[in-house]
């Protein structure tokens, strides 16, 4: 079944590049980005394997750690490491799981066989220290992901999971927010003392906590 907003990530233990992994005991305290790509030594996974490592220090600040599945094996994972360093200008620095039985696609519901029956489509799941799920998203094989997207929005769940505000469209971190609407209008000075804007009684703006 689909895995909702709200659901305790499913617990697996996994071989994977750096040893084996208890998916939840090796999360700890972090969030958890768990991503999928269709296949190893392809282009487009390629790039986006490249390009989650060259964000390591970002991911870092962030408080998230990254973690990758694909049903190929770990011979073929660390053959092709090789290639996503020497390519992509970079090291890998995450775990890539080996999930030649399918048992972490099957658990997380990432191969779509509308899409294909054999390769995981380009599943993404953020995952906040308790272990539930804040954030799913689906891309086709033939599109790789927006990594500064990925950020943006860790940045929006990690700010509304402590302050009462709500991110608008495009917001990026640093720029204003929307007050709750669970907020009482007269309440907003005391809880937001940077400032408000009532644009309409539903839509109240203030500078980012
Ligand atoms: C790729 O990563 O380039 C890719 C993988 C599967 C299908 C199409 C593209």
């Amino acid at each position: 079944m689909a895995i909702r907003l709200g659901d305790i990530a499913p617990d697996f233990t996994a071989v994977t590049t750096e040893g084996t992994v208890n998916f939840h005991e090796w999360l700890g305290d972090s969030w958890g980005l768990l991503f999928s790509h269709p296949a190893d030594y392809t282009p487009v996974c390629t790039t986006e394997l490249g390009r989650t490592a060259q964000l390591k220090a970002e991911f870092e600040k962030r408080g998230v750690k990254a973690i990758v599945v694909s049903v190929d094996d770990l011979e073929s994972h660390n053959g092709w490491i090789h290639d996503i360093n020497e390519t992509q200008n970079t090291t890998v620095n995450f775990p890539i799981i080996a999930d030649p039985e399918k048992k972490v696609a099957e658990l997380y519901d990432m191969i779509h066989p509308n899409a294909s029956t054999t390769m995981t489509v380009r599943s993404v799941f953020i995952i906040a220290p308790d272990k539930s799920v804040k954030l799913t998203l689906t891309y086709p094989a033939a599109t790789g992901r927006n990594f500064n997207e990925i950020l943006r929005v860790i940045d929006s769940l990690q700010l509304t999971a402590k302050h009462s505000v709500a991110t608008p469209a495009d917001w990026k971190n640093g720029e204003d927010c929307i007050v709750s609407p669970a907020i009482k209008t007269e309440d907003i000075p005391a809880k937001f003392p940077k400032g408000h804007k009532v644009i309409k009684p539903y839509l109240r703006t203030t500078p980012q906590p």
